[in-house]
Parts: structure tokens; sequence; C-alpha cells
């Protein structure tokens, strides 16, 4: 099969087409023929060799056919989604014509949704929905700070909040996309700064914030909750370092709480992505209730473009790759 392969870590040159033997069907894993797929962030980081795991095929989701299911799992030439379970980290992954994902990592899709729309849903709103309706146990009314709002995760984030009913101030680097985040829904906009506790009106009245900018504003994060409210770390938007320096006693805000999600522990006991209502996010989308289109598509051979655009930040959405 033709393939993405990742031969070195660094810029664009590092993925290179190639034919690779195809997948063969395995006990306890889904053979799928890959229609499309979306674009992430961790495979960058994978790609320029900063991430802790990096499989010869990146991708870390997809969407397709069901070629095999040797445990009868699923049926063959069933539509569905696959999403992490090692994808792309310590087995290979999307970025090829098949991809063999672990049966807990598969998920039945029945919605008559193009390719392209239907690869936008499984990693993004997998886990949106995951920090908005578990970790941070959003309810109606309540008010949520997304900070890193443009990316394609925080637009999930955004109109699946919004549609729960709930007050949204987004957060983005860029007055001028201001506008495009109150089109989704937000009640109001900032400027993401790292002291955003100390500029914004709100501050210990926040009921949760969906942190995607990183470890630098964690504990930002955390200042500007009421007792009670809860923040989730889910993304880096603002890079990797760690914490530097970190005194709970003297820097940390009394009464709130502090939660993390990463999806790499979907398919693990505790979190079946059974959990996770994809089904009912691509009725909504059939239905026209969530537009998930994505803001960029691009065709097989053209993942150095696709790549480019995500570093550049020009995407303004979520960036996916069909294979035909
Ligand atoms: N926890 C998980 O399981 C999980 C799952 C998926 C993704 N993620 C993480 O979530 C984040 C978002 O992923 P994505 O694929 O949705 O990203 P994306 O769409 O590529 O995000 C693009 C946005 O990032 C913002 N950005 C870029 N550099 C920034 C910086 N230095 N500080 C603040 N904002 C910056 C830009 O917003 P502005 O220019 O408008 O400010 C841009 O619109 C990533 O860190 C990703 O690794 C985590």
């Amino acid at each position: 099969m033709r393939a993405i392969v990742l031969e070195k870590f660094g810029g664009l040159d590092s993925l290179i087409y190639k034919e690779i033997p195809d997948p063969e069907p395995k006990a306890g894993h889904v053979v799928i023929e890959i229609k499309a797929f979306g674009i992430n962030h961790a495979e960058i980081h994978m790609r320029r060799g900063e991430w802790a795991e990096a499989a010869p095929v990146s991708g870390i989701e997809c969407v397709g056919l069901v070629k095999s299911c040797p445990g009868g799992e699923f049926p063959v030439g069933a539509k569905v989604a696959a999403l992490m379970g090692g994808l792309g980290r310590t087995i290979n992954g999307s970025y090829a014509e098949y991809t063999r994902a672990p049966v807990s990592n598969v998920a039945l899709i029945k919605a008559d949704l193009p390719w392209a729309v239907l690869a936008a849903i499984p990693e993004t709103y997998a886990t949106a929905w995951t920090c908005l309706f578990r970790n941070l146990e959003i309810e109606k009314g309540q008010l949520l700070v997304i900070r890193g709002a443009t990316s394609s995760f925080g637009q999930a984030a955004l109109k699946m909040a919004v549609n729960a009913g709930a007050r949204v101030i987004a957060t983005t680097r860029s007055r001028e996309r201001f506008s495009m985040l109150e089109k989704l829904g937000s009640e109001r906009c900032e400027v993401e700064r790292h002291d955003l506790s100390n500029h914004i009106a709100e501050t210990k009245r926040i009921d949760s914030v969906l942190n995607l900018v990183g470890n630098s504003v964690v504990l930002d994060s955390l200042t500007m909750l009421r007792r009670g409210g809860r923040s989730c770390l889910a993304g880096w938007l603002g890079g990797l370092d760690p914490i530097h320096d970190f005194n709970p006693l003297l820097q940390m805000a009394s009464g709130v709480y502090l939660t993390f999600f990463g999806s790499f522990v979907f398919g693990t006991p505790g979190f079946p992505l059974s959990d996770v209502p994809l089904q009912r996010i691509a009725e909504d989308v059939a239905a026209g209730l969530l537009d998930v289109k994505p803001a960029r598509i691009f065709g097989f051979e053209e993942i150095h473009e696709a790549h480019r655009v995500m570093e550049a930040n020009e995407a303004g959405g979520k960036i996916v790759v069909v294979r035909d």
C-alpha cells in the first residue's frame, strides 16, 4: 500500500511517500480502508521528534471502511472511525491506504456525511466532548473560558459548550479573530495573555476553564476560578515547556480543581471509546445542529502542504486529508 512514512525527525521533508506492506488481519484489531483523516498538532510534534513516541506511519485518527475484523466485532464494509490506541504513536497510523487499529479504539459511525466532514469528528470532538462533559462537567448557564479557542479543538469545544447552554468567554492572540469566535457563539472574547486572570472582570466567578494554551497558563487559569471551579489542561499551543519553580504553597489558588485529559487514554480501562457519543455527534451534524466542516481539505499527495498550513496556523480550523 502507499503510505506516508516518517523517515527521520525534522521538517516537512521528513514525510516520505513509500510502498509498504498492507497490515495483516490480527485478533483484537480492525483493518480499515482509510477514506480520510484529520491532521493533528500531535503529528507535528511527532514529526519534529518532540513527542515521547512516534511510529513510522503517523496519523492518530481516521474514518473509513472495515476491511477485516477477525473477531467479528465490526462487520466488513462498515463505516467506522478510529482514534488513538497507539495509532501513529506506537503502531502505524492513518497516513496510508490502510491501518490496523485495536478494536477498543474503533467506533461505528452510521451517518450519511461526506468523508471529509466525518474525518473532522473523531479525535477533535471525542476529546473536546470528554473535556467538557466528563472532566469539567459543564452545565447549562455556567461560565466557561476557552483559552486557545480558534484552534480546531477550541472551536469544537466552543460549539458544543454553546449547544449545551454554557456561556463562553473565548481567547485568541489576535483581535481580528474575535468576530469568528463570536459567530460560533462565544459571549465575548479576550486577547490571550499569560496573566489573563488580572484582566477579566469575571475573575473568581468563572465556573470552568478549558486550557489549550498549556502549562504556561495553568496557574493563571486556576486563579480566575470561583471556589469549587475546575480547569482542564488539554492543549499546549503555547509550547511544551514544564512549569518552572512551581511552588503550590506560594502560587496555587485555594479551593479550585485542576484536571488533565490526554486522548491517548481512549480505549483503556476507565476510558472506553463507547463513553463518547460519536454517533450522536455525527447525527447532530447530519441534522444541521452542529457544524464540523473542516477549514481546509487536502488530497493524500498534499501532506507537506497540510503540515505546513498547520504549522503556520493558517487553517483557522480543522485540517483533513481525503484519500480519493
Ligand atoms: N489533550 C488531548 O488529548 C488533545 C487532543 C487534541 C489536541 N490537543 C492539543 O490541543 C491543542 C490544539 O490542537 P489543534 O489541533 O486543535 O490546534 P490548531 O487547530 O492547529 O490550533 C491553531 C491555533 O493555535 C493558536 N496558537 C498557535 N500558537 C499559539 C501560542 N503560542 N499561544 C496561544 N495560541 C497559539 C492559534 O490561535 P490564535 O492565533 O487565534 O491565537 C491558532 O488558531 C494542541 O496543543 C494539541 O496538541 C490535545
